[in-house]
């Protein structure tokens, strides 16, 4: 039971997923944490107060009546009550809402008064969610620190198919577990690459890959979580993280690579999630090329290989790296594991749209010299908090051998 002790509003807003909060609210509870249940007047339209209420066990708050406080401060007991909050759905209008930091309902004063963490979990239509208003919205609350979870992209009551699910209940129970689960890398400093890089043709082109950021961006989120100080070498990319998270931008590979390296000193793990380019274009156009003939010749030569050196310049470090293949994904991986000297490789198969490259899906196998573990298809922001338990498992087993080494040593002398 992860969330024995913790206290977590789960805020419901006006949208026809609400009908799948009841659910949420069920599995929080299971592992052990106690529920409020606060909505809003338009969601009592989707959803009975009724319901909420015989499934949390409590009262379930709409105004400031009292309820959970004799001086009618409801939206305040219940913010400083809450080690998160959760809002789910939350709809278009609520996410403008807490944008403008309005507090028109006890929901929104609610999330005004609270000091924690407020998660959300957007539903609406792919078009509202498309929105530039939204996305600006979405983008603002992130950028203060609000945990965005989802949405999920498939088809929506309105019948019409894009972004905009709330994502499934299991997947919310996870989100909120890996809030409270682990504390595994507190006090160490993390270095992960993240997407890809952009290698100069001339100054209007370049050679890229399909690397979004996905992947390495939940990696950080969950090492955040996991009580780490976070840096995140990160290519060309729109993903956006918590302020929290030290984010260093470069454009390519070898800025990358120097960029990971003023960050070595104190490093005591790093994860090479980029997908880093192999070649760059060795004479870089200093004008636009133009389009003299039918053939164009780019004479390419190899970029640094900024996980092989991080690992041959501190061979103590822990070095996971990634390795995206369309075929023999197992043999390849572990190839370059032996290759790099790393201590651990997560293989990736890539070329399908269903996960990978720009997915919001990954499946990997994690491997070691001397181990291998399939994880399933599931969303990389779920995912990243088990490739960091694996790690960490890693770190845990090390540390048993090498005190059993040091133990037998001593005794035989
Ligand atoms: O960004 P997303 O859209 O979420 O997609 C995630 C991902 C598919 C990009 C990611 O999961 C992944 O597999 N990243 C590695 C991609 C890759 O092609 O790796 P590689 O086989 O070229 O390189 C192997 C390892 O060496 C990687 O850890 C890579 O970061 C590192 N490397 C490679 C070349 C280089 N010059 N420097 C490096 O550090």
């Amino acid at each position: 039971m992860t969330l024995r002790n913790k206290q977590i509003v789960i805020a419901v807003t006006g949208g026809i997923a609400a009908y799948k909060t009841a659910q949420l609210v069920r599995e929080v509870q299971a592992e052990g944490a106690q529920v409020r249940v606060v909505m809003t007047a338009s969601a009592t339209s989707f959803v009975a107060a009724k319901t909420f209420q015989a499934l949390s066990g409590s009262p379930v708050a709409i105004t400031d009546n009292g309820l959970f406080d004799q001086a009618g401060m409801d939206h305040i007991t219940l913010a400083r009550w809450a080690d998160l909050i959760v809002i789910a759905p939350a709809s278009a209008n609520s996410i403008a809402k807490l944008i403008h930091g309005e507090a028109d309902e006890l929901l929104y004063a609610m999330c005004l008064a609270h000091e924690g963490q407020v998660a959300i979990a957007p539903a609406m239509n792919q078009q509202m969610w498309s929105n530039v208003a939204t996305q600006e919205n979405i983008n603002g609350l992130r950028n203060r620190g609000f945990l965005i979870w989802g949405p999920a992209d498939g088809a929506q009551a309105c019948g019409e198919v894009g972004p905009g699910r709330m994502l499934e209940v299991s997947e919310l129970l996870q989100l909120v577990l890996s809030r409270f689960e682990n504390t595994a890398f507190a006090g160490q400093h993390i270095v992960i690459t993240a997407g890809p890089t952009h290698e100069a043709i001339d100054p209007v082109r370049y050679i890229g890959n399909r690397s979004s950021g996905k992947m390495g961006f939940a990696l950080a989120e969950a090492a955040l979580a996991a009580g780490a100080r976070v840096t995140l070498v990160a290519g060309p990319t729109e993903q956006i993280c918590s302020p929290r998270i030290h984010v260093i931008h470069v454009e390519t590979a070898a800025e990358m690579h120097l960029a990971v390296f003023q960050q070595l000193d104190d490093c005591d793990l790093f994860i090479a999630c980029a997908a880093v380019a192999d070649y760059r274009v060795a004479n870089i156009a200093a004008e636009k090329i133009k389009k003299h003939s039918e053939h164009l010749s780019l004479e390419l030569e190899p970029t640094e290989d900024i996980l092989r050196d991080v690992k041959q310049a501190q061979p103590k470090l822990f070095c996971v790296g990634f390795a995206a293949e369309t075929e023999h994904t197992i043999e390849y991986a572990r190839d370059k594991l032996v290759r790099k000297k790393l201590d651990m490789i997560i293989a990736n198969q890539v070329g399908s749209s269903e996960q990978g490259f720009s997915s919001d899906y990954n499946a990997v196998e994690i491997l070691t010299a001397d181990s291998q573990e399939s994880i399933a298809r599931m969303r990389k922001t779920a995912l990243a908090p088990k490739i960091l338990d694996a790690i960490h498992q890693q770190l845990l087993n090390r540390k048993e051998n090498s005190n059993v080494r040091y133990l037998k040593k001593s005794h035989s002398t």
